[in-house]
């Protein structure tokens, strides 16, 4: 099952829903109902594979310049998909977890994601949202907690992220095409191992995570080192 060349922390810059749809002259929205299809394959390859954490940018702090129409799609989408999804997750051992400021959210999609958290608090392999993530914001946070505490250095920094408790980031993945980070775990991207694949994400499932782990396996990692 699990090989031990394979990445523990995966994490996805989900890009492409739109220009998915508009290739099918389709509305954005059926594009990102198909990138929820594309979620929902990605999460069981990940187990599939034996990873230990996935991390999925699903809306970040910037995502809010896009139009009223497109956010409240965005949003419907995502009640859906606790409500139909979590008994799921459940069943796969999931433990869901949220980074960032999600409390900006709706009160019910707040209550939904809690009683998500609460329910699969149990779970052993991770599935982490990025919901109305950005890097830069969760950096300032963390800087300014580590403040508060007396010493701002990078260990104190780290403590303070949202990703603390989480393995550290082995594989960045953006679809899409693009090759940008888009203000996504910066930090934590510092001796990552990038790729960025041609594959539009509602199109993305277990082959393309197995050969994004294929190809992991086989990058040399350094760390500065020699
Ligand atoms: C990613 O797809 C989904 C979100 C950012 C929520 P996009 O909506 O950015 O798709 P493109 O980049 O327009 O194709
Ligand atoms: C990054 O994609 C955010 C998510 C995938 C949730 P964007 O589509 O928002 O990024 P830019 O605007 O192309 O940089
Ligand atoms: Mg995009």
């Amino acid at each position: 099952m699990s090989n031990p060349n394979y990445p523990r922390h995966v994490a996805i810059i989900m890009d492409g829903n739109g220009r998915w749809a508009k290739k099918r002259m389709l509305p954005r929205a059926m594009g990102h109902k198909a990138g929820g299809d594309a979620v929902k394959r990605t999460v069981e390859a990940a187990g599939a594979l034996g990873l230990e954490c996935l991390t999925l940018y699903a809306f970040s702090s910037e995502n809010w310049k896009r139009d009223e129409g497109e956010i409240s799609d965005l949003m419907n989408l995502m009640r859906r998909f606790i409500e139909k999804e979590l008994e799921a997750f459940l069943a796969e051992g999931l433990k869901l977890k949220i980074i960032g400021d999600y409390k900006a959210f709706a009160p019910d999609i707040v209550e939904k994601l809690e009683q998500a958290l609460d329910r699969t608090s149990g779970g052993t392999r991770t599935l982490a949202v990025a919901l109305n993530y950005g890097a830069q914001q969760e950096i300032a946070r963390a800087a300014r907690l580590a403040a508060e505490e007396g010493s701002i250095d990078p260990e104190s920094i780290e403590k303070h992220l949202y990703t603390a408790d989480l393995p550290p980031l082995d594989l960045l993945i953006r679809t899409s095409g693009e090759v940008r980070l888009s203000n996504f775990l910066l930090w934590q991207a510092a001796y990552a191992e990038m790729l960025f694949m041609d594959v539009l994400w509602p199109d993305f499932g277990e082959q393309h995570l197995r050969e994004a782990c294929e190809t992991f396996a086989k990058r040399e990692r350094r760390y500065g080192g020699r």
